[in-house]
């Protein structure tokens, strides 16, 4: 088995990074999910995307999770802005993206155009309710969309510089370990044990792990990416082989829209180099707006070779105390009185309590990090 083909055929590059962009009289002021879609896209991590899409794109992509030439795409990447900065702007312009007064990228502006937000909500976050976050952030952002081909001539501040590696980079990093078959693990949360089992399920029948958790906007209440890349590591050093797995951070926001935003992050990490990805419970999920297992069904709208990347599928797990070890339904016969299964808020809570949960939960390592990061955040 080779590394993965980049979705599309190729993987796109749109760094200029050592050129100096034009001096153009146009700009606008882009808010922090545009600038990391405008760096992903840049970097091939979006490929086959080149841009912000435009409308037969945008309106294929909602419609039937497809770009306007029917390769697989779940989610629109748009370019949002106020009415007052689209009226400065026609088609045919250069205009350079800025965030916070620096700039960033250059846009070559093919349409303008107004989405229907309901319509975008309805089928994408399969659901028009403002209680959920990526719904409310769809309405928050911008009525209008800019669409078009993009420059990136800077890229933004490595916070996390030892795992920061471009898709080029982590297939380069592959190969050089030596790794036929890798799979990628998203993740918006600090991994517990039964992530844990998950992956090294995984990694029972593939070469490599990239660990990669998403490290972009999310949720206010979600823990921040500095304190679970520290958690990441105390773990990894104590419980992975280290030539088994490579840490990498993934800059993207988080979307929240479950079944959609699955198939899009196994088509990103097929552009980071993997060959497989695991879809568990819920993934992406949030509230009660997605069935337990709606990520995974959502794979069989599609024929494997237009995904290009092997799912692997995962039941809810957890500690067993009558098995003595990790399981799921599929591997354990006793009923749920057995099992430790703590929800993410009694898992916060207790943690900003500065109580550990069970080992059986999480390993200690990981809860001490987890417990100062949390204190030291709250005061
Ligand atoms: S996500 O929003 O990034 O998907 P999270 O970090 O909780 O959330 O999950 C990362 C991955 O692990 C997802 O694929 C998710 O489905 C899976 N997962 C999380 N918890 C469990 C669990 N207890 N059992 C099985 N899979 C799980």
């Amino acid at each position: 088995m080779a590394l993965s083909i980049p979705h599309g055929g190729t993987l796109i590059n749109r760094i200029a990074e050592h050129q100096q962009p034009p001096s153009l009289d146009k700009h606008v002021e882009i808010d922090a999910i545009a600038l990391s879609d405008l760096e992903l896209i840049a970097t091939g991590a979006y490929s086959p995307l080149t841009g912000f899409l435009g409308q037969a794109d945008y309106d294929s992509v909602v419609e039937r999770m497809r770009l306007a030439d029917g390769t697989v795409w779940s989610i629109p990447i748009t370019l949002p802005v106020s009415e007052a900065q689209a009226e400065a702007l026609q088609p045919g312009d250069r205009v350079l993206l800025t965030h916070r007064g620096v700039t960033y990228g250059l846009l070559e502006l093919t349409e303008i155009y107004r989405p229907n937000k309901e319509r975008e909500a309805t089928a994408v976050y399969r659901t028009a309710d403002l209680a959920h976050p990526g719904v409310a952030k769809l309405w928050e952002r911008g009525p209008v969309y800019l669409a078009g081909p993009i420059t990136l001539y800077k890229r933004t501040a490595k916070e996390y510089p030892e795992h920061q590696f471009d898709p080029a980079e982590t297939r380069r990093l592959f190969a050089e370990r030596g790794w036929n078959s890798v799979v990628g693990f998203q993740t918006r949360n600090p991994v517990h044990r039964a992530h844990e089992y998950i992956q090294k399920a995984a990694l029972e029948i593939v070469d490599g792990l990239l660990l990669h958790p998403l490290v972009g906007e999310t949720k206010a209440d979600d823990v921040p990416a500095a304190i679970r890349m520290e958690s990441y590591q105390v773990l990894l050093k104590e419980y992975y082989p280290a030539d088994r797995v490579q840490l990498a951070v993934f800059p993207a926001a988080m979307r929240y829209a479950g079944p959609r935003e699955a198939i899009f992050h196994a088509m990103v990490r097929k552009n980071y180099g993997c060959t497989h990805f695991i879809v568990g419970r819920d993934h992406a999920g949030v509230g009660n707006y997605y069935g337990t297992y709606d990520a995974q069904l959502i794979f069989r709208e599609f024929a494997p070779e237009e995904l290009g990347i092997t799912p692997l599928f995962f039941e809810h797990s957890f500690y067993c105390k009558k098995c003595g070890n990790m399981a799921s339904t599929k591997t354990c016969p006793h009923d749920a009185a057995h099992h430790l299964v703590l929800s993410g808020t009694k898992v916060r809570q207790m943690l900003a309590e500065g109580i550990a949960p069970p080992p059986e939960f999480s390993r200690p390592e990981v809860a001490e990090v987890l417990i100062r990061g949390v204190r030291s955040v709250a005061r």
